[in-house]
């Protein structure tokens, strides 16, 4: 059954679902209050950089099922749609605890829209939450503004999205499980037809409201945590004269544990993983409980970029190289990347800096514009003295471990993603570390 969508908020989340909702058969609207992004996606740009969105853009504005608009224009037009899904920012408070100010404002303005509508529309928020925000929140906001009652006059989901920037389209489209969380039947119901187009062996969890936004925060917190565990036990390794890259793999054959989400290195960094963790740790200690193991996690995670630092020896007076600086590869996001803390603690020493990053440059540029920014990474390794290796991107992997010999002036290599054969690295002759390698 093809249905009318507003999506609300054209950011990363709001973008790749409204234009995946389309590709499947849907009419979308993507709603903005930014008239540069609306002007964009409508002349099939995405605003973003994510592998594959322009393509699929650009085919369902052509076939006329996804149509950007302002705001103001949305709501004056009344158009007529089914289902709304609020994909608002959720950013953290000084404290951690998640500032909900966009959630509100979407609900009111929504609250104003439903207000209008003489069909049964069901409200979604999409954006991730903490639980008893959609009903404790939101609900009241929309039933203020709208004059309606949720459950009866309208109704009311969450339905939280699990996608990794770079493959976000791939996650959508084939994702292992629908979570809906909702008010009542009815919109549950009304949800789930949206996702008919999707195969009916993919699981749909049907559940309350407070439970599909428990289920993001567990997830997150515990890949999270498993990524955390695994840098742990790497600098164990790397302290222990082990190779913490065999102790993954084997565990990882392990079925109760698998391979995935195992890569050690300079931690975690994005727009979800650092924040949830942090939401979750303060709405915890709201609820009366002191989250022991999440808060060891975060603690771990902020220490793995000085682990790198910590291998290069003596920087005073050196150049430094930094291969990579995006949170991971194939994303110009630099959110929380490990990069900016490493680069931090640089500059607190008599160090000068030089970066290579393929996509993520003129995003760290606006926080770091004091740094040398390379356009290539021959260029960027040339002549320094410590290369830390940031992010596996395959233009950094394909580097040869003669090129550090030649170009570098004094040849130390910290690899924080284990991008390099170590093997290989040490025939050459020159200093080469890795996070959890011990082995000399
Ligand atoms: C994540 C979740 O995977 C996604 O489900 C959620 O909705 C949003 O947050 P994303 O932040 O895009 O997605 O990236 P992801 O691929 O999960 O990686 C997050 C961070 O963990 C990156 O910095 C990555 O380098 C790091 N990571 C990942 C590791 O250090 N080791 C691993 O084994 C996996």
């Amino acid at each position: 059954m093809r249905m009318k969508i507003c999506v609300l908020g054209s950011g990363y989340v709001g973008l790749v679902t409204g234009t995946c909702f389309a590709e499947m058969g849907h009419e979308v609207y993507c709603v903005d209050i930014d008239p540069k992004k609306i002007n964009l996606i409508n002349n099939a740009t995405s605003p973003i950089f994510e592998p594959g969105l322009d393509e699929l853009l650009k085919n369902n504005i052509e076939k006329g099922r996804l149509k950007a608009l302002l705001a103001e224009d949305f709501y004056s037009k009344k158009i007529q749609t089914d289902i709304s899904f609020i994909c608002v920012p959720t950013p953290s408070n000084e404290d951690g605890s998640i500032d909900l100010k966009f959630i509100e404002k979407a609900s009111e303005d929504l609250g104003r829209y439903i207000k209008s509508l003489e069909n049964y529309h069901v409200v979604t928020i999409k954006s991730t939450v903490v639980p008893g925000t959609t009903g404790d929140i939101a609900r009241p906001i929309l039933e203020k503004y709208s004059g309606k009652k949720a459950g009866q006059d309208f109704g009311l989901c969450m339905n939280p999205e699990f996608l990794r920037e770079g493959s976000a389209i791939e996650d959508f489209l084939n994702t292992d499980k629908i979570v809906i969380g909702a008010i009542d039947k009815k919109s549950g119901d009304l949800l789930e037809k949206i996702y008919e187009p999707w195969d009916e062996k993919v699981h749909r969890i049907k559940t309350n409201l407070r439970t599909a936004e428990m289920i993001k925060y567990a997830q997150n917190a515990f890949l999270a945590t498993k990524i955390s565990f695994i840098n742990e036990i790497a600098n164990i390794c790397q302290r222990n004269g082990v190779d913490a890259n065999e102790v993954a793999y084997a565990i990882g054959l392990d079925r109760r544990i698998n391979p995935r989400f195992l890569r050690f290195g300079v931690g975690y960094g994005g727009s979800c993983f650092p924040k949830d963790v942090k939401a979750l740790i303060a709405a915890s200690e709201k609820s009366g409980y002191i989250p022991r193991l999440l808060k060891a996690a975060e603690e771990v995670n902020k220490q793995q970029p000085i682990e790198a630092l910590k291998m290069a020896g003596g920087l005073n007076g050196k150049t430094i190289s930094i291969l990579g600086l995006a949170f991971k590869p194939n994303t110009d996001d630099i959110r929380e990347a490990p990069s900016i803390k490493l680069i931090h603690e640089l500059k607190k020493h008599d160090t000068k800096i030089k970066a290579y990053d393929p996509q993520a440059t003129e995003n760290m540029k606006k926080i770091l514009p004091n740094i040398t920014y390379t356009d290539s990474p021959l260029e960027c390794i040339k002549d320094s003295d410590v290369c830390f290796v940031l992010t596996g991107w395959k233009e950094i992997k394909q580097l040869e471990p003669k090129d550090f010999l030649n170009l570098m002036k004094t040849p130390i290599v910290v690899d924080g993603r284990r991008v390099f054969d170590p093997e290989k690295m040490k025939q050459l002759g020159f200093t080469y570390k890795a996070i959890g390698y011990g082995l000399t």
